[in-house]
């Protein structure tokens, strides 16, 4: 009895998830990150950081992350540092007790387009841009509903109001969202000569967002492989020694 409960339970809780998206089940894409051997595309970070920097920064912060995390991405240090000199931090106080304005450094955060959270309302309709740093961990489907999201823009369907100040999106709760439409084709140019599509430009751009939020996954997947090769080397080694150690015995 109790474990028809279980089972109706099961049944009931994952008609709900599929009800939540009124587009139908969430797309699924290819990822190089995915799977067990995924691994992050360089080229494609730094497309996608130039995305970021170009599009989204003038309204989402990554407060999460430092200039000098973009070593990690195949920036050189020198590469970095001229990054960071484009953006103005407030520093201070000095010895006459004033706060200054400087060049960023590669030690400094990613300087927010915002000085605080209402302002960043008030420029965008009464609506808070998210930081980014970790938004592919905070949303359900993460890398898959953020580049849909990102592509989901359409005309409204008939008959449907659109509020003042909103877009319709398919992929969004309610199909309102206040973000106008971010990426067009050929919104951003890149200097290695790649395509640069809406589609390829998403892709970079979460591709990106993914790293951000888990700049280890490939030390991660890495070190999951060794362990379970570990295992399986250990594993055997015991089961020989067993059989030989109960020879005698069986
Ligand atoms: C003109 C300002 C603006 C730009 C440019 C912009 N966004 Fe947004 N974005 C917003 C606002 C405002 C919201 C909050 C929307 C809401 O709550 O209705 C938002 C929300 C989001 C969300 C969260 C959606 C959710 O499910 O809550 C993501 C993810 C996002 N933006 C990604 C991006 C990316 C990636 C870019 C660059 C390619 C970008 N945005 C460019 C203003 C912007």
């Amino acid at each position: 009895m109790r474990f028809c409960i279980i089972i109706l339970i099961f049944l009931f809780s994952t008609n709900i998830s599929a009800a939540e998206s009124n587009s139908g089940p969430m797309p699924r894409h290819e990822w190089s990150f995915n799977g067990i051997t995924g691994t992050f595309d360089k080229a494609a970070l730094q497309r996608g950081f130039k995305v970021y920097q170009e599009v989204c920064a003038g309204c989402h912060s990554m407060k999460l992350l430092y200039y000098r995390d973009l070593l990690d991405i195949g920036f050189s240090k020198a590469e970095v540092k001229v990054i960071a000199s484009e953006y103005t931090v407030l520093d201070g106080p000095n010895d006459e007790g004033e706060m200054y304005e400087r060049d960023a450094r590669p030690a400094d955060r990613f300087v927010s387009p915002y000085l605080n959270d209402n302002e960043a309302r008030l420029s965008n309709n009464g609506a808070y841009p998210p930081d980014l740093s970790v938004i592919t961990k905070a949303r359900k489907y993460g890398e898959d509903y953020i580049y849909n999201l990102l592509l989901g823009y359409e005309e409204p369907p008939e008959g449907m109001e659109v509020g003042d100040g909103m877009y319709y999106n398919k992929w969004v709760g309610g199909n309102q969202i206040s973000m106008p439409e971010p990426i067009y084709d050929e919104s951003v140019d890149y200097d290695d000569g790649t395509d640069n599509s809406a589609k390829q430009i998403t892709k970079d751009v979460v591709t990106f967002l993914k790293w951000a939020a888990e700049p280890e996954l490939e030390v991660r997947k890495n070190l999951g492989i060794k362990v379970i090769l570990f295992f399986l080397v250990l594993g055997t080694v015991i089961y020989l020694a067993k059989n030989r150690l109960w020879r005698e015995i069986d």
